[in-house]
């Protein structure tokens, strides 16, 4: 109802003020991204596309613990999808989703089948945001990819470089070293992050976050992407420290990038279920995933933190598999 309400308030006052002009035409950083400029305002986006943009957005709010209906409460804590997908999931070098929904139905080793847009961004509820898929044919869904098709056509040229992913990281021939990665942490991510990785509050009182947390219960699960070392890794030194880095500026090297990475992950989160259905063929799982089973004899430590350089060499010489992750 909250949500057909903001629909309802959107269309009446953006469609009656249609002088709003998009702005974006160049490259947009990430200092000078404007959600209200580019997609709440723009008279060229519908109502769907900014009510997609609000779930992403704001989640907590619209499709997490904070939504007024009980029954929209799938998100199981207080992040938004664009804590890790940053400006709108457009951001060059942070798994933006421009061009995303021309990628799939593709290949998921996950599942070990195809998959379409709708299982991916459930993936990430499950996972990222701690919580329950959302019904393919809801009226999130529905809105969520429609907005991701919209950023694509709807803000031209918005980023110089289409990126899938995270651009790839050298992985490193050490274990991670948690105690550089604490001195790392101290350094670069605790002025946002803080000391407990509890991340910041708004002000309000609504329970949402200016710093997103980055461990504890109202982070990300342990079945997620960001869980991985190397995946954290490639996000932090393309994007981490915020206003700092990016993917063709980055700050931290790829090593320090990875001994941080390994300390945020060392740390208790929420515990995904049944995570050993993953990867129904478990040599498609990326060598740091740091549940179990494995088709290898290394151990979960190594899994974790590496050295992960002897792992991939044996998915090379034993099945012929090139991993990068
Ligand atoms: C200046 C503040 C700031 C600093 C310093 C900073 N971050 Fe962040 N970080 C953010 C913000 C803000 C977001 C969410 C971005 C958004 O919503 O647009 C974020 C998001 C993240 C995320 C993904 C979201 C989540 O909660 O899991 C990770 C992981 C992360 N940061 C790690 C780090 C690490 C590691 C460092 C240090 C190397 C660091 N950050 C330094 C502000 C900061
Ligand atoms: C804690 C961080 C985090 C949060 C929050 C998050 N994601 Fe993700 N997402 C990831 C990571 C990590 C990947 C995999 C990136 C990679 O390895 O290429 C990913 C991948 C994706 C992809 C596929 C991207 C591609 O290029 O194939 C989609 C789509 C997606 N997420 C949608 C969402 C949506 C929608 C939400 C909110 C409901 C969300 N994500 C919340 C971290 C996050």
């Amino acid at each position: 109802m909250g949500l057909i309400l903001l629909i309802a308030a959107f269309l009446f006052t953006y469609d009656s003020n249609p002088q709003v002009e998009l702005v974006a035409s160049e490259e947009i950083d990430i200092e000078s991204w404007d959600s209200q400029d580019l997609i709440l305002n723009n008279s060229k986006a519908d109502a769907l596309v900014k009510t997609g943009y609000l779930l992403v957005a704001e989640s907590a709010k619209h499709l997490g613990p904070l939504a007024e209906n009980p029954e929209h409460r799938y998100a199981g804590n207080h992040l938004s999808c664009t804590n890790c997908h940053l400006n709108g999931g457009t951001l060059s070098g942070s798994a933006s989703w421009l061009g995303i929904t021309e990628r799939f139905p593709q290949f998921r080793g996950r599942e070990n089948k195809i998959g379409s847009i709708e299982e991916r961004i459930n993936g990430c509820m499950e996972r990222s945001m701690n919580g329950t898929k959302l019904p393919e044919n809801s009226n999130q869904m529905n809105a969520i990819v429609a907005y991701m098709k919209w950023i694509d056509k709807g803000l031209p040229k918005l980023n110089s470089k289409v990126i899938q992913g995270y651009p790839a990281i050298e992985i490193p021939k050490v274990a991670v070293d948690l105690v550089q990665g604490k001195e790392i942490y101290q350094r670069e991510c605790t002025l946002c992050h803080g000391a407990e990785g509890k991340g910041i509050k708004n002000q309000d009182g609504s329970e949402s976050y200016l710093y997103p947390p980055l461990w504890g219960e109202d982070s990300y699960n342990d079945g997620a992407g960001m869980h991985r070392v190397l995946t954290a890794a490639a996000f932090i030194k393309n994007n981490m420290p915020y206003l700092q880095a990016s993917w063709d500026n980055p700050k931290l090297s790829d090593e320090e990038a990875f001994h941080v990475a390994g300390y945020i992950n060392s740390f208790q989160r929420p515990e995904k279920q049944n995570k050993t259905a993953d990867f129904p063929d478990k040599k498609l799982k990326p060598v740091s995933t740091a549940y179990g089973p494995w088709t290898d004899d290394f151990s979960a430590e190594q899994h974790k933190y590496g050295p992960f350089p002897p792992i991939i060499a044996y998915y090379q010489t034993t099945f012929g598999l090139r991993k990068t992750k």
